[in-house]
């Protein structure tokens, strides 16, 4: 029989798991486990996590802009390659835009090299489920903020939507 994939808002007793995921999940970061345990507390309102039979399968790390509560910033998404291609990254994204904590929000942030053309992908079907426009500035330089060790960082802003549009846009 197949098992349901459940989405929930991240504890801390999932940071390790969540830390684990993330390494098997290239080109992302990966952070500190205490970095993971802060976005599974701190940030758990503002984050998803995917689980079957017991097992962590997706992770979507995000907060609201310090000063700017219209708008939620997407920092990680991760689904582990087994439960790709199924909507599960699509599902996550919108049930924290779901949450009661992103009620003001109207418009999401996340950075994207142009290569990760899943990711880009990802970001523009959300943009049209929401009916919106996806913008694309530069934000994090090669050069300037990477002194060459990593590609430079675009960021992507998606909106504006309504917060109560996400439960008839971004379909789960
Ligand atoms: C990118 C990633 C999160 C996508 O997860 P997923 O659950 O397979 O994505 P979804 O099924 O929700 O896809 C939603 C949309 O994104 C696009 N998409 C997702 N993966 C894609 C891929 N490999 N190639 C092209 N488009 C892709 C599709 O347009 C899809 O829309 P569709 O339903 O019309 O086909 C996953 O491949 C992953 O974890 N990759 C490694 C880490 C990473 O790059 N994270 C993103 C950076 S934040």
């Amino acid at each position: 029989m197949k098992k349901e994939i459940i989405i929930d808002n991240p504890t801390s007793s999932n940071g390790y798991a969540v830390h684990r995921l993330i390494s098997q999940c290239p080109p992302l970061d990966e952070n500190s486990i205490y970095a993971n345990l802060l976005q599974c507390t701190h940030f758990s309102s503002t984050s998803a996590l995917a689980h079957v039979d017991g097992r962590i399968v997706g992770f979507v790390s995000g907060y609201i802009l310090p000063g700017n509560p219209q708008c939620i910033f997407i920092w990680q998404v991760a689904v582990a390659e087994e439960a790709r291609g199924k909507g599960l990254a699509k599902n996550m994204v919108s049930y924290i835009l779901n949450n009661e904590s992103c009620k003001s929000v109207t418009h999401l942030h996340t950075t994207i090299t142009k290569e990760n053309l899943p990711s880009r992908a990802l970001f523009r079907k959300i943009s049209i489920e929401l009916n919106t426009e996806m913008k694309e500035t530069p934000l994090f330089n090669r050069e300037i903020h990477f002194l060459d060790e990593k590609d430079s960082e675009f960021l992507i802003d998606i909106g504006p939507f309504q917060s109560h549009q996400a439960d008839q846009g971004v379909k789960n």
